[in-house]
């Protein structure tokens, strides 16, 4: 019964493999039509004709909605409201980005809807876009003042004294998500109440937005989203088309079912942001960090003030006293940016990590004793101890498992032929957050137990992890327990975003164990024979379906109690909040990553040969889905690195390439040895079950550690990503 720590298969594999696990828009829904989205050919200006009729009259058409016509939001003094702050299609003439939807055709067929939306005729009164951050740079705006917290120490001075210095510029570029699983879902009405099945990360607050948009009580909305075939941040939020669904299905008085497209899906949500990153690093001879002045600029829209402001790593990664950091932002007629994997501190530590590399070349001093030379023992920022921090000990095993030692330091001294090879590292982190969760469990006296929480699976294991974790708790077997999610009739739970959803969802289901543990005593021991009685909760166990005193004795088989008391079931729910011991500490999980490229000097290719990854998040619950984790990390991280690029247009605000054809993410071919390793932590504070995230630390550090290892091998530094051949050559 002890499955916590041990490797469990996933409890859904069979029904994904088969096909058996339906996704959002594979819903049979009686009676569906088809909704196509019209996109605007130009990115700024207004609509000032819509002509619909040669669509309307088209083979299957049953209505063309456009701003004219489509429910707009309502203007709701409802107290359950949620402030909605998001984009949404059809409720104006203005356009503000390229590709924004200005039309919905729905027909009795996919191929009718799309056929007829092509006939729609819009005219503009175009305006020049302006999308090039770096063309814009006069207007960047400072967040706000308590997003902006006054430099540590005294920075400017600390810099200027520094004997060894660095200072460079870096950026990246905007960044798709591009899960496999396109964007979309099927929405129908029955009387005032909407249901709408959905790709979603937070079905609970899906719920909340559309009620407010549609000006119903919340309880008059259902979101279902059983199955997510990978979001990353792209449906933290509902994207328009969720509220499409529910326009077009009241409209037509049908289910409606809509479904991006693929090149829809590079502006049907957000987008991980441009940044352009300056920095400078000033340290002693010793190589003890100084000064860090960290600033970076980003691109928002002109719909909505994005910054990723939730994460300073400068200011908490390295002992250092005096650090200044500044987050500017620039609106941009672009779609609204969206948390990508790892959001913010992928990027900071990019540039971070890559910065460090330099100094370190600049001091003459190996790269990871720079790093252990300026390590923090405490929280920089606070002064709080870390409820656990393993990252020397991430250090110490991925260097030693990759060979770190034997590393020559002069740029292109290694080669395997004709092919120079790199070995670059750098560090990762992530907040170890936690957030209010609350879970139900239903045993039956049939001796199985259901669980539910209304989070969400976009590829972790949510379910298999969730149900090992029951298991565990109520000291049952595994295959008598069932776990659901992704419905707002099930009790709410955080957006599965953030890597806290083992965190928070995992404690409320253990804490619902453990209440029902309780509630099972507390019932048997009312038998008046009972060999539990007078025992307290600490005093048995659970195992086997069964309850015991600890130690041996006779036991009381849990479904035979209930079907004795003449109960069908039993049922319990608890809410869990992150403790407040937390608030005494700083909760983090970090991680160390090593690696090798080797470039091929005529053609610029660069090959990730190996990866060794560490990482410390608390205690591992399922090795096996946790390896999964951190390997499909690091993958997303070498595409940052290599070849992930959204370009734009900026003469038209256009994105170039929306598709998979021209965004580049890895393929199997791209990916060659990748290991991962845990280092695990026995972190009493940061949650009863131990527990860090790790969904997207896995990543951080990556792109820096691969930009390290092609200056290794090459002898140039690649401060732009991606890093593809023209660079190089
Ligand atoms: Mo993640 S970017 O918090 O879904």
């Amino acid at each position: 019964m002890n499955y916590i720590g041990k490797e469990m298969r996933r409890v859904d594999g069979i029904a994904k493999v088969t096909g058996r696990a339906r996704y959002a828009a594979e819903f049979q829904v009686p009676d569906v039509a088809y909704g196509y989205i019209v996109t605007s050919t130009i990115a700024r200006g207004r609509i000032t004709a819509m002509d619909t009729a040669a669509a309307e009259a088209a083979p299957g058409v049953i209505k063309v909605l456009t701003h004219h016509n489509a429910v707009q939001p309502a203007a709701t003094e409802r107290e359950d409201a949620q402030p909605d702050l998001s984009f949404h299609a059809l409720t104006g003439d203005r356009i503000s980005f390229n590709m924004q939807p200005v039309a919905v055709v729905v027909a009795e067929t996919f191929e009718q809807a799309r056929h007829a939306a092509r006939l729609v005729r819009v005219e503009y009164a175009a305006e020049t876009p302006h999308t090039d951050v770096l063309a814009l740079l006069d207007q960047a705006a400072d967040p706000s003042p308590e997003e902006s917290p006054p430099p540590r120490g005294n920075p400017a001075e600390a810099l200027a004294a520094a004997p060894v210095r660095i200072e460079a510029r870096y950026t990246h570029p905007i960044e798709h998500h591009n899960p496999m699983e396109p964007h979309g879902g099927i929405g129908y009405w029955q009387g005032n109440r909407l249901t709408v099945i959905n790709k979603s990360q937070n079905v609970h607050q899906d719920r909340g937005l559309l009620a407010a948009y549609f000006g119903i009580p919340v309880e008059n909305v259902n979101v279902i989203s059983l199955f997510v075939g990978g979001a990353f941040g792209s449906s933290l939020r509902p994207n328009y088309y969720t509220f499409l669904l529910g326009m077009a299905s009241k409209a037509v008085g049908r289910p409606v079912k809509i479904v991006y497209t693929r090149r829809q899906m590079f502006t049907g949500h957000g987008h991980r942001p441009f940044y352009r990153f300056d920095i400078a690093l000033g340290a002693d001879e010793r190589g003890r960090l100084q000064a860090i002045d960290y600033r970076h600029v980003i691109n928002s829209s002109t719909t909505e003030a994005y910054n990723e402001t939730f994460f300073r790593n400068a200011r908490t990664m390295y002992a250092c006293p005096n650090v200044n950091d500044s987050f500017q932002v620039v609106e941009t007629d672009l779609p609204t940016p969206q948390a990508m994997r790892a959001p913010g501190t992928v990027s900071q530590m990019f540039a971070i990590e890559s910065a460090m590399d330099e100094l370190a070349y600049a001091l003459k001093m190996d790269p990871l004793e720079l790093r252990l030379v300026n390590y923090a023992e405490t929280d920089p920022e606070t002064g709080k101890p870390f409820s656990s921090k393993a990252l020397r000990e991430c250090y110490a095993l991925a260097a030693e498992k990759f060979g770190w030692k034997d590393r020559n330091p002069e740029p292109r001294s290694m080669r395997d032929g004709r092919l120079l090879v790199g070995w670059g590292m750098a560090t990762g982190t992530w907040a170890a957050m936690q957030q209010e969760a609350t879970a139900s469990i239903v045993l039956k006296d049939d001796g199985t137990a259901v669980v539910g929480s209304a989070t969400s699976d976009i590829g972790p294991g949510t379910y298999t992890t969730m149900t090992l974790i029951a298991a565990d708790s109520l000291g049952m077997d595994a295959s008598k327990v069932r776990f659901e999610l992704g419905d707002t009739r099930l009790p709410r739970a955080p957006s599965q975003g953030g890597s806290w959803t083992t965190a928070s969802v995992g404690s409320a289901v253990h804490g619902a164990a453990k209440a029902l543990r309780k509630q099972l005593l507390e019932l048997a021991q009312t038998d008046r024979d009972s060999p539990l009685r007078g025992l307290d909760v600490e005093a048995v166990e659970f195992a086997g379906g069964a309850v015991r005193p600890k130690g041996g004795g006779e036991g009381v088989d849990i479904a035979g109690l209930l079907r004795r008391h003449r109960m069908p079931q039993i049922e319990t729910r608890h809410t869990s909040t992150p403790p407040a011991e937390r608030e005494n500490y700083a909760t983090a999980a970090h991680g160390a990553q090593f690696i090798e490229v080797k470039v091929d000097p005529d053609s610029g290719m660069v090959a990730v040969t190996r990866v060794i990854e560490a990482t410390a998040c608390g205690r591992i619950m399922n090795p096996l889905t946790s390896h999964s984790q951190e390997m499909g990390a690091v993958v997303m991280g070498i595409g940052m690195a290599l070849s992930e690029a959204t370009e734009v247009d900026h003469r038209f605000g256009r994105m170039l390439n929306p598709t998979l054809a021209d965004y580049h993410v890895p393929v199997n071919a791209d990916i060659q040895h990748i290991e991962t390793m845990f280092v695990e932590e026995n972190d009493t504070i940061v949650n009863e079950l131990g527990v860090k995230g790790m969904g997207e630390l896995g990543m951080v550090g990556i792109p820096a550690a691969v930009a390290n290892a092609v200056f290794h091998a090459t002898g140039k530094r690649i401060r732009d990503l991606p890093i593809t051949p023209d660079k190089l050559i």
